[in-house]
């Protein structure tokens, strides 16, 4: 029998009735910061907001129910933001652009749904992460359904080079969770290996998006420069989401990353300055008991600090690659967004 603390789903159950056999914000439509930059495109972001909510209806009818409870729990909506300014930067004005800017987003939604289930996390987007309602066969399944929603929406929206990148950028997300995931315990990596892992996990689809408007217009040059922008801010990006697992308030459990063991920089920077840090993590993983004071230890390292100055030279690297882009208010609003990215944890 299903556990009775699932919740039910239209068409039935649909939870394994055996083991698996393996071991098993508020609602936002918009980034809260940059309103300004944000405001050039805030009719594509509407749009896109209402195709969201279609793009993932099923006549399987747990999909949509599974998928809009992460959906309608917000998010920063940033994939589809950077997807607009960078479309609106390259002159891709196509009716098609809501859709294009969805693409992202669908990627996010599903790698979300396994990345919570991977990571064990109880909570996202200040809610019951999805697998803890509805468990993680479905939340699995629904997340693939995301993915290839995602590919069908790129070929109709984005066209043939949109699709192929999409597909590498969607494999190295893969290869960077499996590699995280093959590293957990694991603090002897070097700051190029966390660098690496971070590109591909995060960056590789932040880049795509800011890319995907080039693509569709056939414009390669500016296609290499908004890749390489998003690659510099979403690794700026990544290592501020590992600053802010130092945080309350982010609507997921603070010291997640740290519990696991996992080689982030702020930890990388911090077991520089605290060795014993180091050893102590090593002789076990923490407990419940002990993560409050682990978690000030780094914090009196200052490197937090130190990771979020690092954070800002990758994204003035970035925006640096905006130049050869036409002057517009576009790519200066992709410049507020980039800086944004790291100063949301300042
Ligand atoms: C969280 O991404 C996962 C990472 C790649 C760090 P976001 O911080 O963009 O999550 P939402 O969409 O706002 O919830
Ligand atoms: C999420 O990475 C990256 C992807 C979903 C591919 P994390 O595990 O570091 O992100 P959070 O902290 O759960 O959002
Ligand atoms: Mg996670
Ligand atoms: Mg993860």
């Amino acid at each position: 029998m299903p556990s009775p603390r699932l919740r039910a789903l239209p068409g039935g159950s649909a939870v394994r009735t055996r083991p698996a056999g393996v071991l098993g914000g508020s609602p936002l439509t918009r980034i809260d910061g940059p309103a300004d930059a944000l405001g050039l495109v805030s009719q594509d972001m509407a749009a896109a907001e209402l195709a969201l909510r279609d793009l993932v209806v099923s006549d399987v009818r747990a999909v949509p129910v599974v998928s809009s409870y992460l959906l309608e729990a917000g998010g920063k909506r940033l994939r589809p933001a950077l997807t607009a300014l960078g479309a609106r930067a390259v002159g891709f004005d196509s009716a098609q652009l809501p859709r294009l800017m969805c693409v992202g987003e669908l990627i996010h939604l599903g790698s979300l749904l396994h990345d919570d289930v991977v990571d064990g996390a109880d909570t996202r987007r200040n809610r019951d992460a999805t697998h803890k309602v509805y468990g993680n066969a479905v939340t699995i399944l629904t997340g693939d359904f995301c993915l290839a929603r995602a590919v069908l929406l790129a070929s109709e929206s984005g066209g043939h080079t949109a699709v192929t990148e999409l597909a590498r950028a969607v494999t190295a997300m893969a290869e960077g969770e499996v590699l995280q995931l093959q590293r957990s315990g694991d603090l002897s990596a070097s700051l190029d290996e966390y660098l690496e892992l971070i590109d591909k996990k995060s960056a590789a689809l932040i880049a795509w998006c800011a890319a995907a408007g080039a693509w569709a217009v056939g414009d390669a040059r500016a296609a290499d420069a908004l890749q390489r922008y998003g690659r510099s801010v979403g690794v700026a990006f990544q290592v501020t989401d590992d600053v802010l697992d130092y945080r309350a308030g982010t609507g997921k459990n603070p010291g997640a990353d740290l519990r696991e063991r996992k080689l982030t920089l702020p930890l990388l920077f911090a077991m520089e300055r605290d060795p014993q840090l180091l050893a102590d993590l090593l002789d076990h993983e923490p407990t419940d008991a002990e993560l409050p004071e682990l978690l000030q230890r780094v914090r009196d390292t200052g490197a937090l600090d130190r990771a979020l100055a690092w954070a800002r030279g990758r994204v003035d690297a970035g925006l640096s690659e905006l130049d050869v882009l036409p002057e517009s208010s576009a790519r200066d609003a992709l410049r507020v967004l980039g800086r944004y990215l790291v100063e949301r944890a300042a």
